[in-house]
């Protein structure tokens, strides 16, 4: 782990290093509201601006590199947004290890790294074990949202969820059709000209 950061009560390092047990975040927040996780936040703008404009929503960011972490940590604090927390860890071991059932209302994972190489293909995040720990901690009819510039990548997001049988696609669009997004890889790769894509699967209920 990197040096922790003293940010409060935004941070969740505590959580997210215990790896024996799984947290119900609602009592983190100490209210019932939905909770929204993003997975790989960067520098933290769709978080830190739904976490602005959404205050009867929770969000909970997660993110690797201890640069970002810090970054969107003092964003968040800055701005005083009591329905933002921070875990710096892993994000497959965080939604494994220490998220609990049925707890998550939307999940977002936007422009994960797609690891091009083909050795390092096992590294990408989206694979048919994460859509099984995705529907495990979302609410029935909770949304995954995905978004990736990289055709590979996107191709296998769209396999993955579509195979799982707890997942329905509800949107799928791609190029001029997707939605605007504001995270920093979107506004760059779209400068560039490259063709995004973004998919959203519904958790479908439990029975
Ligand atoms: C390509 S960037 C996209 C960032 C942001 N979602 C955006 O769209 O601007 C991928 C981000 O995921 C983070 N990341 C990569 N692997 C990760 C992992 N295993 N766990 C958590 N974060 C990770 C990286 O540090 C980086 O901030």
């Amino acid at each position: 782990m990197g040096a922790a950061v003293d940010i409060g009560p935004v941070t969740l390092e505590a959580i997210a290093n215990d790896a024996t047990r799984r947290y119900d975040l609602r009592a983190v927040f100490g209210n019932d509201r939905p909770i929204e996780l993003e997975l790989g936040i960067g520098k933290g703008r769709f978080l830190i601006q739904n976490a602005t404009d959404r205050q009867d929503v929770n969000f909970v960011g997660v993110e690797w590199a201890s640069r970002y972490y810090r970054l969107v940590a003092e964003r968040a604090a800055k701005r005083g947004l009591p329905n933002v927390r921070l875990i710096r860890d892993d994000a497959a071991h965080v939604v494994r290890d220490t998220i609990a059932d049925d707890t998550i209302a939307v999940l977002h994972v936007y422009f994960p790294d797609p690891w091009p190489k083909s050795r390092h293909l096992k590294r990408r995040l989206i694979q048919p074990p994460f859509a099984r720990q995705a529907a495990r901690v979302l609410h029935d009819g909770g949304l995954v949202k995905l978004g990736t510039d990289h055709p590979d990548y996107a191709q296998q997001m769209e396999e993955v969820f579509l195979a799982d049988a707890d997942f329905e696609p509800v949107f799928r669009a791609v190029g001029p059709e997707a939605p605007v997004g504001v995270t920093n890889w979107e506004t760059k790769f779209r400068a560039q000209g490259r063709t995004i894509h973004k998919f959203e699967f519904r958790r479908k209920p439990r029975r």
